[in-house]
């Protein structure tokens, strides 16, 4: 099994690194424009091999598109961060431009490949890479929901004072400040309900807490995480190598599911050998209704930014 990571920057060499410790693929493939730096950062990864047993082959490819053949897999995260002076408008043009040509490039070295995305503002860079490639929308997965979700649930664990792995959440929605959307109703401390510990103050804080997570982290590192998204690109692609068909929030396209059409949001999903092997139902209320809308919203206009990319 064998996994392209195209940008071999913080998030794309985490995850090749958790993918390789993991033994999650037999092969790995780093592709970077940067010269040098994906056989670096394969070379620093593979020298890891004996001492933390792992198997998994690493490659490093400047922009050799003919190394990633065959790739069942392909995580797109490559791209640049927006600078000072430039406009939400700008920054999409130039990430919308390097994610485009990405997924043409790798689709003629593995055409059945599935493609997940990772590039911000990645529901629109996953609906970008849909219309652009015209593939089907069970083999496009935008991830963003399982970052947000773990980051959901350290927030829970933390307010409980209870271990991680004992809560389980969800967030949906878009994978932005504003428009992502914790279900802290339907959040769970091993298999009870968190309003059982947790006041509606403290709930409300959780929730707060996720949506500003990854800024959170950027005030503190001067530039966006890298840990736990690459290990939740690597949780996304060990659901489909080895068809687990877990069920994970994940950006995709809806055709009339939660009541929006032609845009990719995140909602729960399963996930396997296939790709999205469906999309699971799950009853919001009202509130989480008009949450859902206005994060659509506001992703749609977003999308309307690509129109001089998709001409
Ligand atoms: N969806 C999520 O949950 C999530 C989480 C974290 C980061 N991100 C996004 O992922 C992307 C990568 O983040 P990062 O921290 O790894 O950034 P980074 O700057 O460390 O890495 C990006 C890499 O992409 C490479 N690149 C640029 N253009 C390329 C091209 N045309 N072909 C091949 N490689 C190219 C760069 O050389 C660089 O090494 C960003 O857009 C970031 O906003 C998304």
């Amino acid at each position: 099994m064998k996994v392209t990571i195209v940008g071999a920057g913080n998030v794309g060499a985490t995850c090749a690194d958790v993918i390789s410790y993991r033994g999650i693929a037999s092969e790995v493939v780093l592709l970077d424009i940067k010269e040098g730096f994906a056989e670096g950062k394969a070379m620093d990864i593979s020298q890891c091999a004996t001492t933390t047993g792992f198997n998994t082959r690493v490659v490093g490819s400047t922009n050799d598109y003919t190394k990633t053949a065959g790739s069942d897999v392909v995580v797109i995260t490559s791209g640049i961060p927006r600078k000072p002076g430039m406009t939400r408008e700008e920054l999409i043009g130039i990430n919308a431009g390097i994610v485009k040509g990405v997924a043409e490039n790798v689709l003629k070295h593995s055409p059945d490949a599935i493609i997940v995305v990772v590039s911000n503002p990645m529901d629109t860079m996953t609906y970008l890479t849909l219309k652009a490639t015209g593939l089907p929308k069970n083999r496009i997965i935008g991830m963003g929901g399982a970052l947000d979700s773990s980051r959901f649930k350290y927030y829970l664990s933390k307010a409980l004072n209870k271990p991680s792995n004992d809560v389980d959440g969800m967030v949906i929605g878009g994978h932005g400040d504003t428009t992502m959307i914790p279900l802290t109703r339907l959040a769970s401390y091993c298999g009870t309900p968190v309003s059982t510990y947790l006041s509606q103050e403290e709930m409300d804080k959780v929730a707060a807490d996720t949506m500003v997570g990854g800024a959170t982290l950027t005030g503190l590192l001067g530039t966006s995480a890298w840990y736990a998204p690459g290990a939740s690109v690597a949780y996304l692609v060990d659901s489909i190598l080895n068809d687990q068909r877990k069920m994970i929030p994940c950006s995709v396209l809806l055709e009339g599911e939660y009541g929006q059409n032609d845009i990719c949001l995140g909602v729960p999903c399963i996930i396997g050998k296939n790709g999205i092997e469906s999309i699971v139902d799950v009853k919001l209320n009202d509130a989480e209704k008009a949450l859902f809308a206005k994060s659509a919203d506001a992703v749609r206009a977003m999308n309307g930014d690509l129109k001089s990319v998709l001409v």
